[in-house]
């Protein structure tokens, strides 16, 4: 169920469920349990010694005992009533009739089947990857810094500036990476607290460090949704993709001494970023408020339900993705596709920042008052630039803006 999202999640991934583990795109191992009336087979103890993928389809429904099995007393029996299997299995595969005098969604189930493969998952793989993944983005900045250098101006300025951002798009910005930076900075440290914090700090110290983290990601979160809506409202005529975009990325937007390739408000770069904010923001927000509310907004089984009809999911050769879904399973899924999306983001971020501040000379003043220098403009964003000037000085704007290189 769950298992199959997670492996896929980490199909590149050695071993990460326990009890059926990776058996990469191949079939389960199919196990005759006829001798044991369903109950695992000496097969099934080895297979899973070995990490086998085995199926479990057959215990998932033989739950109500159909007489079949051993009974009490009897080799491969249960000792007596007490010790019920076929309940047990119901009850670990939440396919057992279970009142509960809690009226919560989720008291009704006793065991959840994949809440250890969440766990692993969460507490190794992704935060390893995780860890990596930003660790590695830093060192490539960091070397890229070192070969590169600084971009800078090519000629020499002019001593006239033009406007770039007014003061509403700014704001909107500096509210979005403001907010962005608290919500990374609190995500991460409830996310690494347990192995990177408290073997330093110690628990004692850790607690109201975890409390401030969770009431700063709860309540800032608010202000990113906002200044997400505000950005996408401001920007995304600018950031439709264009053909020009190619052109750009196939000179490398003239990083590597390519010369200046022409563009508009935002060249083909700057269009990755927005994307990605915007369409990782969104899927932040989405999951991000399922978390906030717990148990109130399940949706992945209807999303999966969707996914199944594309057929893609069997194309794969895992089989449809489960559309009964127990509700802890609901929250695993949004807590894995909020952390994952939010690690990629960060990593993201870190590469706009360093652009946007040390890595490209005159770009800040962009985002500071406003301003920037006409020779930058003509260098990075030529076609915008033409235009914007001639609209700074009272002239028509060109008709067919000639890229200015
Ligand atoms: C705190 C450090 C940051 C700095 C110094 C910075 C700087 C800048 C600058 C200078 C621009 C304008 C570039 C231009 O004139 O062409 C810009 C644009 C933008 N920023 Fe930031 N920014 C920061 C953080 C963030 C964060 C955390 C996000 C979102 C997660 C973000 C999202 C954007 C987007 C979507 C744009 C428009 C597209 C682009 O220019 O790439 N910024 N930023």
């Amino acid at each position: 169920m769950l298992r199959t999202l997670l492996l896929m999640l980490a199909l590149t991934v050695p071993a990460v469920a326990q009890e059926a583990p990776t058996g990469g795109l191949t079939d389960p191992l199919v196990i005759d349990r006829s001798a044991t009336g369903g109950a695992p087979t000496l097969e099934d103890i080895m297979a899973r010694q070995e990490a086998l993928r085995v199926d479990t389809d057959d215990r998932e429904t033989n739950v109500v005992g159909d007489g079949t099995a051993p009974g009490p007393g009897t080799e491969l029996g249960t000792r007596g009533a007490a010790s019920d299997s076929h309940l047990w299995r119901g009850i670990r595969y939440d396919n057992a009739d279970i009142s509960a005098t809690n009226r919560g969604p989720a008291a009704t189930t006793l065991i959840q089947d994949g809440g250890m493969v969440w766990t692993q998952f969460r507490n190794d793989t992704m935060k390893l990857w995780g860890a990596w993944f930003m660790g590695g983005t830093l060192l490539v900045l960091a070397l890229f810094y070192l070969i590169r250098g600084k971009i800078k101006l090519h000629g020499p300025p002019t001593g006239r500036t033009v406007t770039r951002f007014k003061a509403i798009e700014r704001f909107g910005h500096w509210l979005l990476a403001g907010s962005f930076l608290a919500l990374a900075v609190s995500g991460l440290l409830v996310l690494f607290g347990r192995i990177a914090i408290i073997p330093l700090l110690g628990h004692q110290a850790y607690a109201p460090i975890a409390v401030a983290s969770k009431w700063v990601h709860n309540n800032i979160s608010w202000a990113f949704m906002l200044a997400l809506v505000m950005i996408f409202v401001m920007w995304v005529v600018h950031n439709i993709p264009r053909l020009e975009d190619l052109r750009w990325l196939m000179r490398g937007g003239g990083l590597f001494g390519g010369g200046h390739v022409p563009a508009r408000k935002f060249n083909a770069g700057q269009k990755i970023i927005f994307w990605s904010v915007v369409l990782g923001g969104l899927v932040l927000s989405v999951t991000g408020v399922s978390l906030l509310f717990p148990f109130e907004l399940p949706m992945y089984a209807a999303i999966f339900d969707v996914i199944n009809a594309t057929g893609l999911p069997q194309a794969t050769g895992y089989g449809p993705l489960p559309v009964a879904l127990s509700p802890q399973e609901d929250m695993q899924l949004a807590q894995i596709i909020h952390a994952v999306v939010a690690l990629g983001l960060i990593a993201v971020a870190f590469a706009h920042m360093y652009i946007g501040s040390v890595g490209m000379e005159g770009a800040y003043d962009a985002m500071g008052d406003g301003e920037v220098e006409e020779r930058w403009a003509m260098e990075h964003h030529s076609i915008w630039a033409e235009e914007a000037i001639a609209k700074r000085d009272g002239r028509a704007p060109p008709q067919d803006a000639t890229p200015a290189e």
